[in-house]
């Protein structure tokens, strides 16, 4: 499907847990189109300062409307988390090469695992709830309790849920990795979905390798044009070098050179 360049009117853009900002636009032809791990690319405001646009993953979609989270950590974000209900938005979307969704085992007897790192859980409730009748466990990882997010979304969709904190403060005390070793003790899963930070994904990639398991990474780069046609968010894998926005942000394990 082709992506579309479209002007969203904003629904709905609030504050949540300080930094984060959970932002709704209306637009029908990216809402039937989206698939789990794909992104869009957002003009936040209408002038060339930014002239970049920012990639935010899908978060979900609901009859005609799009959901994104973001965290405000720079120039755009900040400029995104100041647009009001009303206002329109230049998106273009969606955008890459999601998670592929027929090729984790639906018979219920391997679960799925979903390893969330930050604020990589933002693609990851849409996946879910394309899994959810395969009831995966999602395991999420965060530097302390007060940045774990999309808990609620992940307990509504019926997923089972561990949380692991670098400070201890909920859940596992250590990283998202180390817990998933330790679940992988006791569950073999029938395929891993990661997003999250690259020393993360790295890890669940080796681990993944260790153990024979397929696993889907969605990475992150700084994109420009976001189409594939600017080479700046090039990665190489075993067949050659390729584009996080157009051949990715989701690629198999086996895929990457790293
Ligand atoms: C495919 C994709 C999906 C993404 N989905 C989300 C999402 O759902 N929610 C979300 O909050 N963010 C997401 N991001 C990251 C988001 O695009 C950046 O945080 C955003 O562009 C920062 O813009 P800014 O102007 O606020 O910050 P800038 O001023 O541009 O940068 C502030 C700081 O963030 C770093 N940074 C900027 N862009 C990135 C990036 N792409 N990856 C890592 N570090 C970066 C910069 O190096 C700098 O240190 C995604 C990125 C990609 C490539
Ligand atoms: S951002 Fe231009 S090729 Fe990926």
């Amino acid at each position: 499907m082709k992506a579309k360049q479209i002007k969203a009117r904003i629904i709905s853009n609030q504050r949540r847990n300080g930094n984060y900002g959970h932002l709704e636009f209306e637009s029908t032809v990216i809402a039937q189109q989206a698939q789990p791990g794909q992104f869009v690319n957002i003009k936040v405001n209408n002038t060339w300062d930014p002239l970049l646009r920012r990639p935010i993953s899908i978060h979900g979609v609901s009859g005609s409307k799009v959901k994104i989270i973001y965290e405000i950590i720079g120039k755009g974000t900040q400029i995104l988390s100041q647009r009001r209900p009303g206002e329109f938005l230049d998106i273009i979307g969606p955008l890459g090469h999601g998670f592929d969704c027929l090729r984790p085992d639906k018979s219920g007897q391997h679960k799925n695992i979903i390893v969330a790192g930050g604020m990589g859980v933002a693609p990851l409730v849409f996946l879910a709830e394309k899994l959810k009748l395969s009831k995966p466990l999602v395991l999420i990882g965060a530097a302390t309790k007060k940045q774990i997010l999309c808990l609620q979304e992940f307990k509504a969709l019926g997923c089972a849920i561990k949380i692991a904190t670098d400070d201890g403060s909920a859940g596992f005390k250590g990283r998202v990795t180390d817990l998933l070793n330790i679940v992988l003790g006791q569950v073999k899963p029938g395929s891993l979905f990661s997003c999250g930070p690259q020393p993360m994904l790295k890890a669940v990639a080796r681990i993944a390798c260790e153990n024979k398991i397929p696993a889907q990474l969605s990475l992150e780069a700084h994109m420009a044009c976001g189409v594939g046609a600017c080479l700046g968010c090039e990665i190489l894998t075993k067949t050659g070098y390729k584009s996080v926005c157009k051949d990715g942000p989701v690629f198999g394990s086996e895929e990457l050179a790293w």
